[in-house]
């Protein structure tokens, strides 16, 4: 068989959205068969939380929508994962930039085809996505969190969709 596609998201702490994409992405490639084929990972641009557990907001949200999130930890991102993995998905454009500011001398170039925001993959009916951040829920309520889980329940379909295409996986 051949190489997996690993595929990272990223958002600011590593314990609220990026923690629930993994959860939710990871569903989608299990249902679909796939979960040999693709890898799924999450990382924060900061540090602040590593070594955390998700929030339990996040984790109970996920829990609702029959996701486990319990057994993952918060881990920074590194400028190996910036080479490591064939597809980042960035929250929010603030994520994006830090992610570009972290690649050697700040060049995007090698970035380019691999790092995208999770919201490029919520298309409507138009066939384009009109909001480019997955909103920071971390100050706010609890109804943040569900929303947060449907933009990515949503962004992941499509994500998956893209991922099999480009990368030939039936
Ligand atoms: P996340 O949310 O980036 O979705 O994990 C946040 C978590 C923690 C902080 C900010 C955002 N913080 O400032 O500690």
């Amino acid at each position: 068989m051949s190489e997996p596609v690993r595929v990272l998201f990223v958002c600011l702490g590593n314990i609220c959205r990026s923690p629930l994409a993994e959860g939710v992405f990871r569903a989608k490639v299990e249902a679909a068969g796939l979960d040999r084929a693709i890898q799924i990972d999450s990382a924060g641009t900061g540090a602040w939380h590593v070594g955390e557990p998700p929030d339990p907001r996040s984790v109970a949200v996920g829990r609702r929508h029959g996701l486990d999130l319990s057994a993952q930890r918060a881990r920074q991102l590194t400028r190996e994962d910036l080479s490591r993995f064939d597809v980042l998905i960035a929250m929010d454009a603030s994520n994006r930039r830090n992610i570009i500011r972290l690649a050697p001398g700040g060049d995007v170039e090698p970035l380019r085809g691999r790092l995208w925001l999770m919201r490029n993959f919520e298309f409507d009916d138009d066939g384009a996505g009109d909001d480019v951040d997955v909103p920071d829920p971390w100050s706010g309520g609890p109804d943040g969190f569900l929303h947060v889980y449907k933009v990515l329940d949503r962004a992941c379909d499509h994500l998956l969709t893209w991922v099999r295409a480009e990368h030939a996986l039936g």
